[in-house]
């Protein structure tokens, strides 16, 4: 009966534990879908390589870390496929092959490829690899013949030439691919501790199984109104960073009662991060406590990878003799 559900496919790059920012921004709508599509999520460990092809030695953890606590945040491996790219070969074949229609200009003018050089300066990123890096997700998608794509805004150019290559492909070999769609699900703005984006690379994240005396000292360290020096001014909660985190945390009438409060100076700082904190804490209780249980038994989720990969491998090889098939080079004397 679930024959005829669409696919959806997304991947991460294998960044370690999940924050909040990770995990509003993308995992908690993959649990989402789970309930209307067929979901296949994998963990981009080549994609890793593009860029920290000198450094790889974290992806192995990195990838544990990730994968449990995508479990832990509600994704189910009896509904979904969840696996690691580099253990489906298919991905790599049909990369090779979609590189011969696929026209170096298209490759070049992706925006990312030159931003992404700018802003990591450090490394050498004129690689063939990291050139091919749109093309890589391309064939991440297509070889399950996905039909939506959950991603941030920032993947669009990628998904767009995604749809490009299907288009030729399809135009000279007939119609093997569906063009992928991306699902741009509306996700809160998470901001970090110090009230940038929530991010890794600013050092500013809360992990999404943080454990409740990290929730409380990092909680304690957040930006509120800079304008708010002392106990009795008024405070602003469209400019504290903390009223932003009771937005993604607390029921309506905490967030009515904190505005009200925080703007006539009844409640101050301290005791709003308290209050927060205590929320924070309760909220992702379940999500922490599953996250604990799979530490205490990490070959479930290196059984549930394994699983996965197979359930990929056979959806993925499918679609690779279509391919074949459709290139001429099926050699059925082989078979
Ligand atoms: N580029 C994506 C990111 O950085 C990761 C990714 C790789 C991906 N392959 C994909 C996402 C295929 C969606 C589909 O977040």
């Amino acid at each position: 009966m679930n024959q005829s559900r669409q696919f959806v496919l997304s991947g991460l790059r294998p960044t370690g534990r999940v924050h909040l920012g990770n995990y509003f921004g993308a995992v908690r709508n993959w649990v989402r879908l789970q309930e209307s599509y067929r979901c296949y999520y994998f963990v981009a460990d080549w994609h890793a390589l593009t860029s920290d092809y000198a450094d790889p030695a974290r992806v192995r953890q990195a990838t544990f870390d990730a994968v449990a606590d995508w479990i832990a945040a509600g994704l189910d491996p009896e509904r979904s496929t969840i696996f690691v790219q580099s253990e489906v070969k298919e991905h790599a074949e049909l990369h090779l092959l979609l590189s011969m229609v696929t026209p170096l200009p298209w490759l070049e003018r992706v925006p990312t490829f030159k931003d992404q050089q700018e802003q990591l300066k450090e490394k050498d990123l004129n690689t063939y690899g990291f050139l091919g890096y749109p093309l890589l997700q391309t064939a991440d998608i297509i070889v399950y013949r996905a039909n939506f794509v959950p991603v941030g805004e920032d993947q669009a150019s990628h998904l767009e030439l995604s749809r490009e290559i299907v288009r030729r492909f399809n135009n000279f070999y007939g119609d093997v691919f569906p063009e992928p769609q991306p699902l741009f699900t509306e996700t809160p703005k998470v901001p970090g501790l110090d009230a940038r984006k929530m991010s890794k690379s600013y050092n500013n994240t809360i992990g999404l199984t943080a454990s409740a005396d990290e929730i409380r000292s990092l909680v304690s360290t957040m930006f509120t109104d800079p304008e708010r020096l002392r106990r009795k001014d008024p405070g602003r909660p469209d400019v504290c960073n903390l009223f932003q985190f009771h937005k993604l945390f607390s029921d309506e009438e905490t967030v009515a009662r904190v505005d009200h409060e925080c703007r006539t100076a009844q409640i101050g700082c301290v005791d709003d991060k308290k209050l927060l904190t205590e929320i924070m804490i309760e909220k992702l209780r379940p999500i922490r406590e599953k996250r604990e249980q799979l530490d205490a038994d990490p070959s479930f989720v290196w059984d549930v990878l394994r699983e996965g990969n197979r359930q990929a491998r056979e959806r993925a090889a499918e679609t690779l003799e279509l391919v074949r098939k459709a290139m001429k080079i099926d050699y059925p004397e082989f078979r």
